[in-house]
């Protein structure tokens, strides 16, 4: 027995090293047949973990304090050796989470990933997506930017539109009457710890729960029918390690080229991941002629600007776009087709989920402009083909012609 064999003998007499490492990649099989789309969730992953290390990086010179966080920010990107760098990965890496995850839950209303038996998957995503948007607006306060200030200002307003306590409740956010360093600091507090922990234990269930069930794939064939009866290997399953581990490197480094092409070219991306308003210090006595949250919030503002007041209360656009992604926990119950993935349903899925994108990402370019008659008008439309998407799912995903799924899956 070599000396390696004998020390790994003694940690797996106390603690399950091997057995963890052959449950999750060496003996773990995942289909055959993953493509291009099953590459964002190990893309998630680094994301996920360059966010935490470059933004406990920033926080060595960032100043949480009214007087001194622009300032500060200024410094890092001026005066700290490779502060410039830290920075821009941070803020680059925010929208690229974004990017990657639109990618992945894409695939998901693709391949019917949300169906049984992976609707724990599903949910433990929509919570992800939750708490990454409430960590994104957290940390865009943090540079004390005029967009900094003033996005704050108009999306903790909007609790104040909640009937009888929305008063009191904007005020408790805030901890003072208007944005202010108090507001600043809790702001921090839950940027840097609070949901950092949150996303991370989410993440853990996430991986728990699909390796409890085991991945779907293209074919949304569930491999687990056809086993070795030997074995009892799934016939079509391959070890996680080396392939997959091999193929995700791959997918790994053309992300890491295009991340470091927009991070060394364009790191505000032509005001897309860094708006020029909020390269000026915050000014509580100059509001910017036109306030546009960052692109990957636009869908839910547009949605949000889309619902007239009632009585002069922007209420219902607060509950429209509140219920614009509640629904999406329902999704696994809302879908009644036959088959999961994209590839044996019918004409009517292909072309609702066609519809639905359209929408989306129309909503999200009308959320970047100003308000005009037509422009909401359009945001009306989309939204109500968004809503339409997932109200009307039970019937049409029931009457909708598919092809018979195969028993084992394809190529
Ligand atoms: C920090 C964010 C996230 C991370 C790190 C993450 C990680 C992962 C990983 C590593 C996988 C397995 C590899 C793959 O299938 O691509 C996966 C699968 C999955 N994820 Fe996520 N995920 C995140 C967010 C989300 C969100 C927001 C949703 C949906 C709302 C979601 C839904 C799913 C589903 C349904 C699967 C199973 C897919 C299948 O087997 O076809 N995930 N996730």
């Amino acid at each position: 027995m070599s000396a390696l064999q004998k020390v790994m003998g003694w940690v797996d007499d106390r603690f399950p090293l091997t057995a963890t490492y052959k449950a999750h990649l060496s003996e773990y099989y995942a289909p055959k047949n993953f493509n291009f789309w099953y590459f964002f969730g190990s893309l998630a992953l680094l994301v996920l973990v360059l966010q935490i290390v470059t933004g406990i990086f920033l926080t060595m010179n960032y100043k949480p304090d009214a007087e001194l966080a622009f300032l500060s920010v200024e410094y890092i990107m001026r005066d700290v050796e490779w502060g410039w760098l830290i920075r821009y990965m941070h803020s680059t890496g925010a929208s690229m989470f974004f990017v990657v995850v639109y990618l992945h839950m894409f695939r998901g209303l693709m391949y019917g990933s949300y169906r049984k038996p992976r609707e724990l998957i599903w949910i433990f995503g929509v919570l992800i997506y939750l708490a990454l948007m409430a960590e994104a607006f957290l940390g865009y306060l943090l540079p004390w930017g005029q967009m900094s200030f003033w996005g704050a200002q108009v999306i903790v307003n909007l609790f104040a539109a909640v009937p009888f306590i929305g008063e009191d409740l904007s005020i408790w956010i805030r901890g003072d009457y208007v944005i202010s360093d108090a507001t600043l600091n809790r702001f921090f507090a839950f940027h840097v710890i609070a949901l950092p922990l949150v996303l991370i234990a989410l993440v853990a269930v996430h991986l728990v729960a699909l390796h409890e069930v085991g991945s779907n794939n293209p074919d949304g064939v569930e491999i687990k029918k056809h086993k070795d009866p030997v074995t009892h290997i799934p016939l079509d399953g391959i070890p996680f390690h080396p392939y997959y581990t091999v193929k995700d490197i791959v997918g790994v480094i053309v992300f890491l080229m295009v991340f470091s092409a927009i991070m060394f070219f364009a790191p505000e991306m032509g005001g897309y991941f860094l708006e020029a308003n909020n390269f000026v210090p915050a000014d509580p006595l100059q509001t910017p002629l036109h306030i546009a949250p960052l692109w990957y919030f636009t869908p839910f503002y547009a949605i949000l600007r889309a619902v007239p007041p009632l009585f002069g209360s922007q209420f219902p656009g607060v509950v429209a776009m509140g219920m614009s992604i509640v629904l999406m926990f329902f999704l696994p119950w809302l879908d009644r087709g036959k088959v999961k993935s994209i590839r044996y349903r019918g004409p009517i899925y292909k072309i609702m989920l066609a519809l639905f994108i359209v929408s989306f990402v129309g909503l999200g370019y009308l959320g970047l402009l100003p308000v005009t008659p037509v422009a909401t008008i359009l945001a009306q439309i989309f939204s109500v083909i968004y809503f339409l998407f997932f109200l009307l799912m039970p019937w049409y995903t029931s009457i909708d012609k598919t092809k018979p799924e195969p028993e084992r899956v394809t190529g």
